[in-house]
């Protein structure tokens, strides 16, 4: 592996073993093949440097990992592939640490390609289980629903009707779909008897994912963890379902593009725009601009939005925090009725969306 040059100074390399070593004593619990490479990396200064191509913001551990699942996802690594849960079921207990290395030596451009041009992405479908029961509130309320998700990656989240649900307590709902979504419930979580009516679903990102092309859901699959196989093989599932009908995902600005979506979307049925873990992307004024303007377009025509975010991470969104600095998922509703604005905060879920907590008590209503 050629080339030091990329990362300059040992205070640089000092700073990325040290990321690698934190990485591997956070993760370790909820990413064991990650937590053992983490600290072998952390020494290997040949690997370190791979990430130096990456903007300073974006070297992180989890492009390294995610640029080395790519080559392990797209064949290029059979024999590093046995320690990935995911693909193998069993993952080999042996030392993965040898083939790894190996294999960055190996694949070091392809690796630096990867890296220099890539920033991790998700697209977690089980959020699908948290937005279900607000948006059946909101079907019960307005009739049919047009759903806007913004930041919405591959889109997969706009196939939240052709999902199948099994909350637990609380019943299935949707189904039969290759793509089964399971969440516990707490609080008496509002399950809908009946998937909501939905008459448009349209999505918006910044930097979109194409469901039909095979490189970029290889990187999307790629950013999830080997170890959380269950998240990985209902991500592979859902593409599977959105590319045979690809969901409606168009190409631009969170802030810019909403109030001709709205519009488009008010055509066919109640505009009802989701967020779930974008807006901690945005910068604080670009936050303050995004909630102005859904107030201008709520007090233009009834509106209704469902916020899936981190209330310590999105301090000017209308979050209720039970607590100062609150790091959780909280799903708040907010509506624009006639002009009013009311904020609801629903409850407070996983971040991938295996249980739903339920806090608000204005709700009744009956499966
Ligand atoms: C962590 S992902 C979440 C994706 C999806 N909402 C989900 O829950 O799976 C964040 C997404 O927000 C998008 N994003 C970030 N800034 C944005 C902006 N200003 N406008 C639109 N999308 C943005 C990113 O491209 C990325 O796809």
């Amino acid at each position: 592996m050629p080339r030091l040059a990329s990362v300059h100074v040992m205070a640089e390399l000092d700073e990325l073993a040290t990321r690698f070593r934190d990485f591997g004593r956070s993760s370790a619990a909820r990413a064991p093949l990650y937590g053992r490479l983490a600290p072998c990396i952390a020494d290997e200064p040949e690997i370190l440097e791979l990430l130096g191509v990456a903007p300073a913001e974006q070297q992180l551990p989890v492009l390294l990992f995610a640029a080395v699942h790519h080559l392990v996802l797209r064949g290029d690594e059979p024999d590093l592939e046995r320690f990935y849960t995911n693909l193998v079921g069993e993952p080999d207990s042996g030392d993965p640490f040898p083939t790894f290395r190996e294999c960055c030596r190996r694949h070091s451009d392809a690796l630096r390609a990867l890296i220099a041009t890539r920033s991790t992405q998700t697209n977690e479908v089980g959020r699908c289980s948290q937005f279900l029961p607000a948006l059946g509130m909101l079907a019960d309320e307005v009739g049919t629903l047009a759903h806007l998700d913004v930041g919405t990656s591959a889109g997969l989240n706009l196939l939240l009707p052709r999902y199948e649900y099994r909350f637990s307590p609380g019943g299935s709902v949707g189904g039969p779909s290759p793509v089964v979504l399971d969440c516990a419930t707490r609080g008496g979580v509002p399950v809908p008897a009946t998937l909501p009516d939905v008459g448009a679903s349209i999505g918006i990102d910044i930097a979109p994912i194409d469901v039909r092309e095979d490189e970029e859901v290889r990187w999307l699959e790629a950013c999830v963890w080997p170890d959380q196989a269950d998240r990985f093989a209902r991500l592979v599932a859902a593409v599977e379902l959105a590319r045979q009908q690809p969901p409606d995902v168009r190409r631009g600005d969170a802030i810019g593009a909403l109030p001709e979506l709205v519009g488009e979307a008010s055509a066919h049925g109640h505009p009802v725009v989701t967020n779930s873990w974008v807006l901690n992307y945005l910068t604080p004024s670009q936050r303050t601009a995004y909630v102005a303007t859904l107030d201008d377009l709520g007090n233009q025509r009834d509106l209704s939005w469902i916020i899936a975010e981190s209330p310590a991470q999105t301090p000017e969104l209308p979050i209720p925090a039970a607590s100062p600095g609150e790091d959780i998922t909280v799903l708040s509703l907010v509506t624009w009725r006639g002009g009013h604005r009311v904020v609801r905060r629903l409850a407070t879920t996983h971040p991938h969306g295996f249980w739903v907590h339920w806090e608000h008590r204005g709700t009744t209503r009956q499966r």
